[in-house]
C-alpha cells in the first residue's frame, strides 16, 4: 500500500535530482517555472490519483455495501480535475451552477454529480433537474422550488436532505459546519415535518447527507456521525414509508500542513465511517445503505505546490526578516483567512542548509497578507525559487484578483511531462469585465 497522501508534506512524487533541484511528476520545478512563468501551481497528477484509489479501496475493503466517492470540487474545480477524478471513478460534489457547469463540461456522468447549496437559486436547480442531477436539499426554499420545477418537467428528481448533525468538531470556526447554530442543512427536529412533507411529493428523496467540517483529524467525529443520521434515516423508512437507501457522511478528513500536524491515514478515515455505519445498522437492524462520502481537501490538497520567485527583502536588526515572493494572499487566501501555517523549500537548493529564520511575505498592499510567519530556510536571493507546500485545496479555488493579479497558471506534471490545465491571466482578462461608459472616457 502506498502512502496516503494526507500525511506528507510534499507530493508524493517529490524528489531531488542531482543538481539539487525539486524536481514533481518527474518534472524539474526550476524548469516547470522558466517555461510556464511564476507563480506556478504544480499538480502531481500521481498524488491525485493515489488519494482517489485510496478512498475507493479502503472502501471495498472495509464496506460489504454499495458505495460511491464524491470529490467535493469547491477545493478546486477545473475541467481537469473533473475529468481526472472521475477517470478514477469518483463523482462530483458542486455546491453553484458555475461548479456544475465545470463538471458537466468536463463530461462527468450526470447523475453522479450532485448539486449541494444552502442558498441555490431556481436556475441553479433548474440546471441540475434538466442534466440529471441529484439534488442536496439543504432547505424549505430547496424543496419548494424543487418540486415546482419537477412538476414542470414532469421529472422525478432523487435528492437527498442535508441535515445539521450537531456534532461540534475541533477545527477553525469558519469550517466548522456540523454544530447546530449553522446556516447549512434542516435541524434534527425539523426532520419528521420534512419526512411527512415528502410522503406525497415529486421528489424523490433517497436519504441523508450531513458534512462534519473541514481539516478535521479526530476519528470520532466520522465514526459518531453514521450513528446520528442512521436514527433519522431508519425513523424516515419506519415512520413515514420513505424509500430511503442512500447516506452521504460529507467529507472533512485533514491534511498535513506542517510537521505538526497529524491526520490519520485516508483508510483509518474510510475504517472509522464504515465501522459507524455498520454498527448502526445492526443495533438499528437497518440493511447497509449505498455509502457516499464528500472529500475534496485530502484529494487534492497534498497534491500541489505554489513556485514562487523570491523578490525583495526587509531585514529589520533584531526583528525579523521579510522576504517577499511574487504572489501572495490572491493565489493562496488562507494564511490571511483562517491563520493557516504552510511549509516551504526553496526548490533551485534543496541541499543548503536551513540558516535563517525568515518570513515569507506576499506582494499584496496588505501588512497581512503574509503566507508563512516565521520559518527555518537557506540563505535566499532574488531569482530563487520558494515552493509552498500543500496548496492544492481551497487556493486557487479561493483565488482572487486583488491589486489586479492575473491568476496564476496550473500545470499538471506526470512521468516527465507537464500539460497546461489553467492558462495564466493576462492583463485583457482583467480588463474582460470592464466598461467604460463613453461619457467617463479621457
Ligand atoms: N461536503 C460538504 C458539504 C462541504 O461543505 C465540504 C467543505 C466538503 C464536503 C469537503 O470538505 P473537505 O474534505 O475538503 O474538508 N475554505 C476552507 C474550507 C471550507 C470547506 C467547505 N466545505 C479552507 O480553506 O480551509
Amino acid at each position: 500500500m502506498s502512502l496516503s497522501p494526507n500525511q506528507q508534506l510534499l507530493p508524493l512524487t517529490a524528489r531531488v535530482n542531482d543538481h539539487h533541484h525539486l524536481t514533481i511528476g518527474g518534472c524539474a520545478v526550476p524548469e516547470l517555472v522558466q517555461t510556464f512563468g511564476s507563480p506556478l501551481y504544480i499538480l502531481d497528477e500521481v498524488t491525485v490519483r493515489t488519494a482517489c484509489q485510496q478512498y475507493r479501496a479502503a472502501l471495498r475493503e472495509f464496506y460489504p455495501g454499495e458505495h460511491l466517492v464524491l470529490y467535493a470540487s469547491k477545493a478546486w474545480s477545473c475541467l481537469a480535475l473533473c475529468a481526472l477524478v472521475a477517470s478514477e471513478g469518483l463523482g462530483i460534489d458542486v455546491v453553484s451552477g458555475g461548479e456544475l457547469y465545470t463538471a458537466l463540461q468536463a463530461g462527468v456522468p450526470p447523475h453522479t454529480i450532485y448539486l449541494h447549496g444552502n442558498n441555490k437559486s431556481a436556475q441553479e436547480i433548474r440546471e441540475a433537474i434538466t442534466a440529471g442531477c441529484p439534488l442536496v436539499l439543504d432547505n424549505w426554499q430547496d424543496i419548494k422550488i424543487s418540486e415546482t420545477i419537477a412538476r414542470e418537467q414532469q421529472v422525478r428528481p432523487r435528492v437527498m436532505v442535508r441535515v445539521t448533525p450537531g456534532i461540534d468538531c475541533h477545527t477553525h470556526a469558519y469550517i466548522r459546519t456540523g454544530q447546530r447554530d449553522s446556516k447549512f442543512g434542516f435541524d434534527l427536529e425539523e426532520l419528521p415535518q420534512v419526512f411527512a412533507h415528502l410522503q406525497a411529493s415529486p421528489l424523490q428523496c433517497v436519504g441523508l447527507h450531513a458534512h462534519n467540517g473541514s481539516q478535521i483529524f479526530s476519528l470520532a467525529h466520522p465514526q459518531d456521525l453514521p450513528q446520528i443520521l442512521l436514527k433519522y434515516y431508519q425513523l424516515a423508512r419506519t415512520e413515514f414509508g420513505l424509500d430511503f437507501t442512500e447516506l452521504n457522511v460529507g467529507g472533512g478528513l485533514g491534511i498535513r500542513y506542517t510537521e505538526q500536524d497529524d491526520p490519520p491515514t485516508i483508510a483509518d478515515w474510510v475504517k472509522a465511517v464504515t465501522t459507524g455505519v455498520i454498527s448502526a445498522c445492526a443495533q438499528l437492524n437497518l440493511p447497509l445503505p449505498k455509502l457516499l462520502c464528500e472529500p475534496g481537501r485530502s484529494i487534492v490538497g497534498p497534491a500541489c505546490v505554489t513556485a514562487y520567485t523570491v523578490g525583495s527583502q526587509k531585514v529589520i536588526p533584531g526583528v525579523r526578516t521579510y522576504i517577499a515572493v511574487d504572489g501572495g494572499m490572491s493565489d493562496n487566501p488562507r494564511p490571511i483567512t483562517y491563520q493557516a501555517q504552510y511549509r516551504a523549500v526553496v526548490a533551485n537548493r534543496m541541499n543548503a542548509p536551513l540558516s535563517q529564520r525568515v518570513t515569507i511575505a506576499g506582494k499584496h498592499c496588505e501588512s497581512g497578507d503574509v503566507l508563512i510567519q516565521d520559518i527555518h530556510l537557506p540563505e535566499l536571493e532574488a531569482g530563487d525559487i520558494l515552493v509552498i507546500l500543500a496548496t492544492g485545496a481551497y487556493n486557487y479555488s479561493m483565488a482572487s484578483n486583488y491589486n489586479r493579479l492575473p491568476r496564476l497558471a496550473a500545470v499538471l506534471v506526470n512521468n516527465g511531462t507537464a500539460e497546461l490545465i489553467l492558462q495564466r491571466e493576462t492583463y485583457a482578462d482583467l480588463l474582460r469585465q470592464d466598461r467604460l461608459p463613453p461619457r467617463l472616457r479621457i
